[in-house]
């Protein structure tokens, strides 16, 4: 029963079936036929009521991104500064840049993206993770991708993005922004478990996969500290509601809301005050901890990973700026296009590994973010760009 294949996992289908199989054969550590006879009714169900209400939620894209840059800038909360107060990994269209204005147009502006899809020039960031030495220093936690072809990162990092359709979905318009989570945060009560979380991972194969559906089951909002976590795997889901007007907002999530339901099914009903339903985005991180398991290392605390705010999972949060070719990204989701496929409907092609990898942006805010470092960086100096 531990490693129970949860309705999700194995039914918002070919996403979790064709991607982590293995959770599925893994499920039934009860091989009675009566405890089977129950789960399977049980999913049966399940599988009926998310399909009566989602037919489209078994086509999603999912795709791997590779690192544009990790430096301190952040044009959505800090636009113009370098050196903001935290270390950002940033991944997607070369048009990043310290100053994003809204008006301009990523599509346009880039020559190139560290994502799979050529026509996707958005940006995506989140915090990085490091691990912190009981004498002080500290390492950044490398990033692998997760299990499956789709997902596989083959250079430097970066994540996994999912857009997972849910019934009729409205694609962001240019110029849309957004924010989930909050950097400042150390109540882990005030995080939303069904969509920001942490799963440990005791396999040290990328495609092996230990249990179902993201932020569910015995995920945590804090990090996993324990020793036999061989990869720690952060998933961030995005509100999946939008108030219909507003591109941004001062603190760019009030735009934006969390419909009904959790977790990767492409989120359930809106509110009234935000009735336009979104593609659900997901980000995938996968943090390979397998070098830092020696508790001799540890920081008295027994919290050795903090993000790069020197906060842990409660202050985990990902930045979204969207720039998607033309309506690319509608056709997309009205089409059914699946993970990393190219989708003649939507005009969308995959890019190879090497391509999209090669797709990097050199630091304008210089400092030594990778080895061994005397102090992380944060905080002061910020600077005008
Ligand atoms: C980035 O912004 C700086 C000024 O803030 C500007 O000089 C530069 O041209 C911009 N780069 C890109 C690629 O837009
Ligand atoms: C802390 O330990 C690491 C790993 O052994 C080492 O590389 C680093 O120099 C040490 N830092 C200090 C301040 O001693
Ligand atoms: C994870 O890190 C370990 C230790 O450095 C390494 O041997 C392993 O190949 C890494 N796993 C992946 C999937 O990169």
């Amino acid at each position: 029963m531990l490693h129970y294949c949860l309705v999700l996992a194995c039914l918002v289908s070919s996403f979790f079936a064709v991607l982590h199989r293995p959770s599925c054969h893994r499920q039934t550590k009860d091989r009675s036929p009566l405890g089977s006879l129950v789960k399977m009714q049980w999913a049966t169900l399940a599988a009926a009521a998310l399909f009566a209400n989602n037919v489209a939620a078994q086509n999603m894209l999912r795709f791997a991104c590779s690192q544009l840059v990790v430096e301190r800038t952040d044009p959505l909360v800090n636009p113009g500064m370098k050196f903001t107060p935290h270390l950002h990994q940033i991944v997607g269209g070369n048009s990043f840049n310290v100053t994003m204005d809204p008006t301009n147009d990523p599509a346009s502006l880039s020559t190139c993206t560290s994502c799979s899809f050529k026509q996707d020039k958005s940006n995506y960031w989140t915090a990085v993770m490091f691990f912190k030495h009981k004498n002080g220093s500290y390492i950044r936690v490398p990033q692998v991708g997760n299990g499956g072809p789709q997902g596989k990162l083959i250079n430097k990092g970066g994540l996994d993005v999912y857009y997972i359709p849910s019934g009729k979905t409205t694609a962001f318009k240019k110029g849309f922004r957004m924010l989930a989570g909050n950097a400042a945060n150390t109540d882990s009560s005030k995080v939303l478990k069904s969509a920001i979380c942490h799963r440990c991972w005791n396999s040290p194969n990328e495609n092996t996969f230990v249990g179902g559906a993201p932020c569910s089951g015995s995920d945590t909002v804090d990090i996993p500290n324990d020793p036999k976590c061989k990869m720690i795997r952060q998933t961030i889901i995005f509100p999946t509601c939008w108030d219909g007007k507003n591109l941004d907002s001062p603190d760019h999530q009030a735009h934006v809301a969390y419909g009904q339901g959790s977790g990767a099914n492409g989120g359930g009903a809106c509110p009234s005050t935000h009735p336009v339903k979104l593609p659900q985005i997901m980000y995938e991180l996968m943090w390979n901890v397998t070098s830092f398991a020696d508790k001799s290392m540890w920081p008295s605390d027994n919290k050795p990973f903090v993000y790069s705010m020197n906060l842990g999972g409660p202050a985990a949060h990902g930045d979204y700026v969207f720039g998607w070719e033309g309506d690319t990204l509608q056709k997309a989701m009205d089409n059914g296009c699946n993970l990393n496929k190219d989708c003649a409907k939507a005009g969308i092609t995959a890019q190879t590994d090497s391509v999209y990898s090669a797709c990097t942006k050199k630091q304008q805010a210089v400092e030594a973010v990778d080895g061994w470092l005397s102090a992380m960086p944060l905080g002061e100096p910020a600077i005008k760009a």
